[in-house]
This record gives structure tokens, sequence and C-alpha cells, in this order.
């Protein structure tokens, strides 16, 4: 059977994802592996928009809307680029996939998991990631790392929000084989060198 090349990076806002998904993305270059990056909500045209009117500090949001734009975004993203792209044999690394939306929308906003599962799987085909990376901080260290002034729309949620958010995916990655929770307090190197162990076992080295 063919194992999808499939990985997602998850975690509150400031967890440092962004840098962690461009050392991977190297060194799996470095090996000649085909190389995708995506990120959720985004990663093309039509998820852009949609994800410029979520992030919109302008715009006033109910908790239905804001999870069905994520969902919608997920669905153009995953029958456009993703799919494709694993058929193609290509690694493709997501920044944010479907636990996004349940530790941000369920956990956070309080909307049914069971539903949200139901609408993931509908949206990405039932195309899961086969690893997920969780690079867990705690509330302090995201504080010390936001800038307040320039915070989008979701980044201006609130503590409890947030601490809600990161308690869904302690729980969330808690029984789930799929998840690798790191220490994301640790240094750049720290992480990278973890998540690169992780990856050598992911690739049968
Ligand atoms: P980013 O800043 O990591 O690109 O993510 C955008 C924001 O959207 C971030 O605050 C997390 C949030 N988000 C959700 O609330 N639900 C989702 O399903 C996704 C993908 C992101």
């Amino acid at each position: 059977m063919k194992i999808n090349k499939f990985i997602s990076f998850e975690g509150i806002d400031f967890s440092g994802k962004t840098t962690q998904i461009n050392i991977l993305k190297k060194k799996l270059e470095d090996l000649n592996f085909k190389v995708l990056v995506f990120r959720e909500p985004g990663g093309m045209d039509v998820a852009e928009s949609i994800r410029e009117i979520i992030l919109n500090n302008d715009f006033n949001i109910s908790r239905e809307c804001e999870m069905l734009l994520f969902l919608s975004a997920r669905a153009e993203l995953v029958d456009k680029v993703i799919k494709p792209a694993l058929l193609d044999d290509s690694f493709v690394i997501c920044d944010r996939f479907v636990d996004s939306t349940l530790a941000y929308q369920g956990y956070g906003r309080k909307i049914d998991l069971n539903l949200i599962n139901n609408l993931n799987s509908f949206v990405t085909k039932s195309i899961l990631p086969t690893k997920s990376f969780f690079l867990d901080i705690d509330l302090s260290l995201m504080d010390q790392r936001q800038n307040i002034n320039s915070n989008d729309r979701m980044e201006n949620s609130g503590k409890f929000f947030f601490n809600d958010v990161r308690n869904g995916y302690l729980e969330i990655s808690k029984n789930d084989d799929r998840f690798v929770k790191i220490d994301a307090s640790k240094s750049i190197e720290h992480i990278s060198e973890e998540i690169w162990n992780q990856m050598n076992i992911f690739l049968g080295k």
C-alpha cells in the first residue's frame, strides 16, 4: 500500500510552525523529494481570498460562519492542490489542517466535535496527514512572542480562548499515534532535530 507523504504542523499561534516547516522542506529537498508547502487557510487563490475574510479585524463573524469558511477553504485546497500533489507522489507539508478546526472551533468556540469530524471528512475526502507535529507552547510564551498591535482577528480572540485551544490540542494529540507532540519552547535547532528524528522513522531510515 502506498503511504501518503502528507505531514501537517499544528499548534497555537506563535508556536513556531513556519520556521520548522521551512527547515523540514529544505532537508527533504536535499534528499531529492518533491516538496510542496501550503498554509491553511490558504495555499491557493480561492482559499487565500477566504483567508482574508476570516482574519480581517473589521468583520464580526459568527462561530458558525467562521467554521464553514475554514472548511470551505480546506475543501478547495484539498480538491485542487493537495489530492493531485499526493497522487503525484510529492511530499505535502501543511501549516495546519483538520486538527486546527477541532482545536479552534471545537475546543475554542465550543462547536460540536462530531459535527466538525464529519464535515472535515467531507471536505477532505477523508484524506488525513500521515504524521502531525504538534508544536506545544504555553500561553505565557505566546504572549511574549506576539505583538498585539499587529494581531489578526483570530489572534485577538483572547487568553481564555487560547487556553481552551491549547487544551484541545493536548486532548486531541493524546490518543492518536498520528501525532508527535513537541515541546516548542526549546531552541529552533533542538526542535528541528526532534522532527527530523521522527521523519527518519517515517522514511524507514
Ligand atoms: P495561521 O496564522 O497559522 O496561518 O492560521 C490562521 C489562523 O486561523 C490561526 O489563528 C488559526 C486559525 N484557524 C482556525 O481557527 N481554524 C482552522 O481550521 C484553521 C486552519 C486555522
